[in-house]
């Protein structure tokens, strides 16, 4: 596939209110709730990139920087910011605000990875990504060295795997 998209396009902004349902007993925004919401903006991101159906092939670590509290709004933006053939690495930041006092906090990034399936469920390619901005040639510039990381950890996931098997599990 030769042809290129540019980041804004796969641009993805969702935005959202802090509610009791959704938080835990210190009235802060459940972990497990922030990251169903990255993996959404990055399937949308990179659907939006490829025009193909997306499967998660991996996300890379969380780091929780800031609470977010109960009242609180939280905007995640996401955009895809490299492509393999049939991969894409999608950036995702998470902004929470303080909508009494305006006081905003980058309360968490991650960098997760996208599959392009086909009908058949196999990988397929994927248009390629031109950076504009400061922020997007930066990130572009450093994804290959993520991307090597990544392979190096499904290979070490995968030896894990057939090391361990199913046999200790019930
Ligand atoms: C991701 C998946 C489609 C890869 O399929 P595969 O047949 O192993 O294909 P490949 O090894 O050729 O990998 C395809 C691409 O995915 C990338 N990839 C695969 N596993 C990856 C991982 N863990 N992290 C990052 N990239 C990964 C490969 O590098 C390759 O990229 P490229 O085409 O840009 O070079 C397959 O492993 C799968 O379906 N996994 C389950 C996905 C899922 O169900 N997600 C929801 C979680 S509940």
């Amino acid at each position: 596939m030769n042809e290129s998209k540019k980041c804004k396009e796969s641009f993805v902004v969702k935005t959202s209110i802090v509610l009791p349902p959704d938080t835990n007993a210190y009235g802060t925004l459940f972990g497990g709730k922030l990251m169903a919401y990255i993996d959404d903006v990055a399937g949308i991101s990179a659907m939006r990139h490829a025009r193909k159906n997306v499967v998660t092939a991996s996300t890379d670590s969380v780091d929780f920087l800031h609470p977010i509290y109960q009242g609180n709004s939280v905007c995640l933006e996401a955009f895809v910011t490299y492509t393999g053939r049939s991969s894409m690495e999608i950036f995702v930041k998470v902004i929470a605000e303080d909508l009494l006092s305006g006081e905003r906090n980058i309360c968490a990034m991650s960098f997760l990875t996208m599959v392009a399936i086909d009908e058949k469920g196999k990988p397929t390619p994927v248009p390629s990504v031109i950076p504009e901005t400061e922020e997007e040639k930066s990130l572009y510039d450093s994804a290959k060295e993520r991307a090597d990381i990544r392979k190096n950890r499904r290979k070490d996931s995968e030896y894990r795997a057939k090391k361990y098997g199913i046999d200790q599990s019930v």
